[in-house]
């Protein structure tokens, strides 16, 4: 079997008629970039997520960066944020000039840990060293974040809350759609995500006003009433309008394609639950399964017996952040934040798209249910 971890070509035969004569009317257009597809695309976008705001940027790391830099965060500020994460997360603290702080996540849903989080906060405030800021929660594998938890202690500690939901577009908890769960929410169209674009792409997501208008600020170099006014700091953080076309022609597809992935991940659960640790999903929780990653021993044994029978996998992450030689922070050695660094060495994500055949499905399991007997 010819198995690919992530089938785009399935997706694209899919939707190639829309996807056409999308792409020709930009082409026709003439607007490359911020052009009307942009703006049809972040009304769609805030219109799903239930959020008043869509900003669309040039990708999900310069949409958490711009978040920050809307608030003001730098040097003095400290934000919190899981170690187990992408780079990009602790990425943009340290661009942004901030101190990072790493929380452990919880060994069911690799999410943020909140009594570790309440943990570092107070610590944070006894040594008086560094101002605790923002939190950075990240809805790992596509699962997102218990907010509703995570918004209240915020608010009671006056901390701000960004949600890296890079990898969560289109997920839910308890009714709500990622983009309306955290005050910011900052997503990725990263080809491979969910919802992903044939590029880089990206977009923030708020109800606030004042700060949408910020986000469209930075986002243009700092612009006011017009480019040539700069009333703040910006960058370069513009979508193309061939992406938005892109995404446009995916969203008309991509509710059934959350369903599907849903199917996929019930059916690999229901087959491999008895033979390695399966993801755990909170009830009330909708995934959008940006990853479905499983936990075994031996992961190199088991991963190149997968290879053998032609079953691709990814290891997201191999390293947590505080172990990341640009990351490092002096109190953060080996030992510090254990549920991170032991997950880091078991992970294994197995391939995963809407369009895995049930045939697919069961040969990946029944190959991972060899490789973990041996
Ligand atoms: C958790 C997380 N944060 C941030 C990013 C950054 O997104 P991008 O690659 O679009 O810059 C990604 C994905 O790549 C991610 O998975």
């Amino acid at each position: 079997m010819n198995i690919a971890f992530v089938d785009l070509k399935a997706q694209q035969a899919r939707i190639a008629t829309s996807l056409d004569a999308r792409l020709k009317k930009v082409l026709a257009g003439g607007q490359y970039i911020l052009g009307p597809e942009v703006a049809e695309l972040e009304g769609v976008l805030a219109d799903f997520a239930g959020a008043r705001h869509c900003i669309a940027v040039s990708n999900g790391t310069d949409a958490l960066r711009i978040a920050l830099m809307a608030w003001g965060v730098g040097p003095g500020d400290a934000v919190f944020l899981p170690a187990f994460t992408y780079t990009a997360t602790a990425e943009v603290v340290l661009l942004a000039g901030a101190e990072p702080v790493y929380v452990d996540v919880d060994e069911a849903d690799y999410n943020l840990d909140l009594a570790d989080l309440k943990r570092r906060v107070a610590a944070v405030r006894q040594a008086g060293r560094f101002r605790p800021r923002v939190v950075v929660a990240v809805d790992l594998f596509g699962q997102p974040a218990d907010y509703a938890a995570l918004n209240a202690y915020a608010l009671a500690e006056g901390l701000l809350v960004l949600a890296d939901g890079a990898q969560s577009y289109g997920a839910e908890r308890d009714g709500t759609r990622v983009g309306s769960l955290a005050a910011v929410t900052a997503t990725s169209f990263f080809p491979s995500k969910p919802l992903g674009c044939y590029g880089d792409g990206g977009a923030i997501l708020t109800d606030d006003d004042g700060l949408a208008g910020a986000y469209r600020s930075i986002r243009a170099h700092g612009q006011g009433r017009d480019k040539y006014e700069i009333v703040r700091l910006g960058m370069n953080a513009r979508l193309d309008s061939l992406q938005a076309a892109v995404l446009l022609a995916k969203m008309e597809v991509f509710p059934d394609e959350i369903e599907r992935r849903n199917q996929v991940a019930e059916r690999y659960s229901r087959r491999l639950a008895n033979h390695v640790v399966t993801p755990n999903v909170a009830p009330g929780t909708l995934s959008v399964w940006a990853q479905y990653t499983i936990r075994v021993n031996d992961r190199d044994g088991v991963q190149h017996r997968l290879k053998a029978k032609g079953v691709p996998t990814q290891i997201y992450y191999p390293k947590p952040m505080h172990l990341q030689e640009a990351y490092r922070r002096a109190d953060c050695e080996e030992g510090t934040l254990p549920v991170s660094e032991r997950l880091a060495k078991h992970v294994l994500a197995l391939p995963m798209h809407p369009y895995l055949q049930e045939a697919e499905i069961d040969y990946i399991a029944d190959a991972v249910i060899d490789a973990v007997r041996v």
